[in-house]
């Protein structure tokens, strides 16, 4: 009797919560540069005595990339993708990412979402979870992709579109 009571309270609060999913598609730009002045991803540590690169097991990487509402580097910032890449295949095809989507445009400024997954390096459109989010994105879950859709082999600049598909409330 008494867990029936409990119940039947618990009930209407689930249902009322699912009538306030959002889903939410963005694209976005990251910028990445891996060379030059501004270098966003940087190894940070590795397997002694091998080169730290992105195809060898055990490197580590923090990156920060500029991420644009367009794929032109001029084009208006949406925020930070902040955090790690650790290449966690024996065969380097692999690398886990944990990068967090810091938002500094009009729409999101102050939320973030939260990356995380294996990425198949070689692949051309790479696809990672959201796990989670802060703030507008809070309980968040959906998945994102990434494509490179610009490469310049002389300054290193490329440019990947990150699509993201979204339930959060
Ligand atoms: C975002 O928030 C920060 C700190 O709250 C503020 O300084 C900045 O002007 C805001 N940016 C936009 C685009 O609203
Ligand atoms: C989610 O949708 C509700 C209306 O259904 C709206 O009031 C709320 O602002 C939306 N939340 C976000 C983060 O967009
Ligand atoms: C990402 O979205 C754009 C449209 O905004 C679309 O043209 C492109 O095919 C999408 N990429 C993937 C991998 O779904």
């Amino acid at each position: 009797m008494k867990l029936l009571s409990v119940l039947v309270m618990f009930i209407p609060l689930t249902f009322a919560d699912h009538h306030n999913i959002n889903e939410t598609k963005m694209s976005m730009y990251f910028q990445d540069f891996a060379a030059g002045l501004n270098i966003p991803a940087i190894p940070i540590a590795g397997i002694p005595g091998h080169l730290w690169t992105f195809t060898q097991f055990g490197t580590i990487y923090v990156t920060d990339d500029l991420i644009t509402e367009g794929p032109e580097l001029y084009s208006a910032p949406v925020g930070r993708g902040q955090g790690m890449y650790i290449t966690s295949a024996l065969d380097g095809g692999n690398s886990h990412v944990m990068v967090s989507v810091v938002f500094t445009n009009t729409a999101y400024n102050g939320s973030s979402l939260q990356m995380l997954g294996i990425s198949k390096q070689f692949d051309s459109v790479r696809e990672v979870s959201v796990v989670s989010g802060t703030d507008k994105f809070r309980l968040a879950r959906g998945y994102a992709t990434f494509e490179t859709v610009f490469y310049d082999s002389t300054t290193l600049h490329s440019v990947i579109r990150c699509n993201v598909s979204l339930f959060h409330y």
